[in-house]
């Protein structure tokens, strides 16, 4: 299948590890220009090195992407190096750090100020930030793609992950508007939706293994044991099951598709 995407630019945010590092080197493997984002400056390099050695494009644009001024200058930076950006990727987003007591996350009466604050920071103004900073190049050009990576916390709520949920759900609405704003400038907008991702920033020792199974990892078994359908695909997602359809909505071949939240979770929900 022709994707058209040879020579075009995409910044992803968080690309320094696991679902975001999957995400540009897939891009990159179609011809993808990458401008690779990371909170951490050693990990977008490492990443964009990785692209580099395998004969890809892609440069290093570190920042914290909660912060207005440091977006438009990691955009900047992205631009210099390869001209507009067309295709966004905003895919930072942590889920909240558990908690020693017992590892599960806080209720949401327990929940501190400052961790609904970071959650709504990263999730829904950095994303909002990314999208105002790429947007009037991809009005310019009249084409460009924004896809959002959310979690099915979003779309059917988890308890102990309110904020989350909450923030989650806010990166859908967002979508729509502005597929119904810019689809006049052919740019469209969805989100991909992921159910619990199993990568080297989570569990290392699954990483390299060529699937995750109950059998070769415990806390994986757990995790496994929460997700019904996951069950019934036989393992929890892989960072690749997420950057084949990123690769698409970015694609020609996904024009006519706006405004959507497609669901990358092994059937974790089924709205
Ligand atoms: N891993 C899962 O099980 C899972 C489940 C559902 C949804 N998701 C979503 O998928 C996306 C990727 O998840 P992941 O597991 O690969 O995340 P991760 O935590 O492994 O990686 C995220 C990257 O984002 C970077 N980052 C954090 N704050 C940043 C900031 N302010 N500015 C720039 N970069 C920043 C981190 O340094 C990190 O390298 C997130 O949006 C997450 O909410 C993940």
């Amino acid at each position: 299948m022709e994707l058209n995407l040879k020579g075009k630019v995409a910044l992803v945010t968080g690309g320094g590890q696991g679902v975001g590092r999957a995400i540009c080197k897939e891009l990159a493997a179609e011809g993808v220009k990458v401008v690779v984002n990371d909170l951490f400056p050693e990990r977008a390099e490492a990443v964009a090195k990785e692209i580099r050695d395998a004969g890809g494009e892609a440069v290093a644009s570190p920042g914290d992407i909660t912060k207005a001024d440091s977006v438009n200058a990691l955009v900047a930076k992205g631009r210099d190096a390869f001209g507009p950006i067309t295709i966004l990727v905003n895919n930072a987003g942590v889920t909240p750090e558990r908690r020693a007591k017992g590892g599960m996350p806080p209720t949401f009466i327990e929940t501190p100020d400052r961790e609904m604050h970071q959650t709504v920071e990263l999730n829904v103004y950095g994303t909002m930030y990314c999208c105002r900073a790429v947007l009037p190049d991809m009005v310019g050009k009249k084409w460009g793609r924004i896809i959002s990576i959310a979690s099915e916390a979003g779309r059917v709520g988890e308890a102990r992950l309110a904020a989350y949920s909450g923030a989650k759900a806010a990166i859908i609405g967002l979508t729509k508007a502005l597929a119904k704003e810019h689809g006049r400038d052919r740019v469209t907008a969805n989100v991909v939706v992921l159910g619990a991702v199993s990568h080297e920033g989570i569990a290392p020792n699954q990483a390299t293994s060529a699937d995750a199974t109950p059998e070769n990892n415990e806390r994986l078994a757990k995790m496994l044991n929460a997700y019904p359908s996951a069950k019934g695909l036989g393992r929890l997602s892989r960072p690749e099951d997420v950057s084949g359809i990123v690769t698409f909505l970015a694609s020609d071949r996904a024009a006519f598709v706006t405004g959507q939240h497609v669901g990358a979770s092994g059937g974790y929900a089924m709205p």
